[in-house]
């Protein structure tokens, strides 16, 4: 595995990986956490528009962690840096734990932590920033726990379930100058 952690390890996203995903975006309640448009996605779709979070713009892992009684790894989710804005030192996070047996267990909040260690220290980035939909409250504590710190409301800027709903955006700064 490429990174390590003491409950999670992250590496290359599998094939499996999108199945599992299109499947999780079939699930409303998933997709309402999320600003994707609501369409029916296949694999290969999902595939396509994760492709921005790919090597050399971006980067984007499968989350590895054992559930329950499975001694063995298997794949619960991932996390990503997309944007990547070399000369500025800017990028973009993501996190999604797909499997819901695996949330609420600490894996987020350690699979971000490796993200950001490798973002500042083997990509050398200043700033990694979340545009997160407003009353996602795991997910922005999620964020917190890991250190980063609520920079503003965005009003409005996303159309989800019918309504529009406000952004919280959040940020880490490297504390290496
Ligand atoms: C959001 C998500 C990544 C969080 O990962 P996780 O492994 O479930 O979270 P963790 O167990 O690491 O908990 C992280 C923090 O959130 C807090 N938390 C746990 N459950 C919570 C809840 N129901 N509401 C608010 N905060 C909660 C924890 O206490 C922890 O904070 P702490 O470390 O200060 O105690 C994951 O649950 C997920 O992908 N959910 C579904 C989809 C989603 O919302 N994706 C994000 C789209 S941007």
């Amino acid at each position: 595995m490429f990174l390590k952690g003491e409950k999670v390890t992250l590496g290359p996203m599998e094939p499996e990986a999108w199945k599992s995903l299109a499947l999780a975006h079939l699930d409303k309640d998933f997709d309402l956490l999320t600003s994707d448009d609501p369409f029916p996605k296949s694999a290969e779709d999902i595939a396509r528009i994760y492709s921005k979070f790919s090597y050399p713009a971006g980067r984007i892992f499968q989350i590895f962690a054992s559930i329950g009684e499975e001694s063995s790894t298997r794949g619960i989710g991932m996390v990503a840096l997309n944007d990547i804005d070399w000369k500025n030192r800017n990028a973009q996070g993501h996190i999604s734990i797909w499997d819901k047996e695996a949330r609420n267990k600490g894996f987020g909040n350690e699979a971000m932590k490796l993200m950001v260690d490798y973002g500042f220290n083997d990509l050398g980035l200043h700033r990694i920033y979340s545009i997160i939909i407003a009353g996602n409250d795991l997910v922005i504590n999620t964020a917190k726990s890991v250190g980063f710190k609520i920079e503003a409301q965005m009003t409005g800027c996303f159309f989800v379930g019918g309504r529009y709903k406000n952004g919280v955006l959040v940020s880490i700064i490297n504390p290496v100058k």
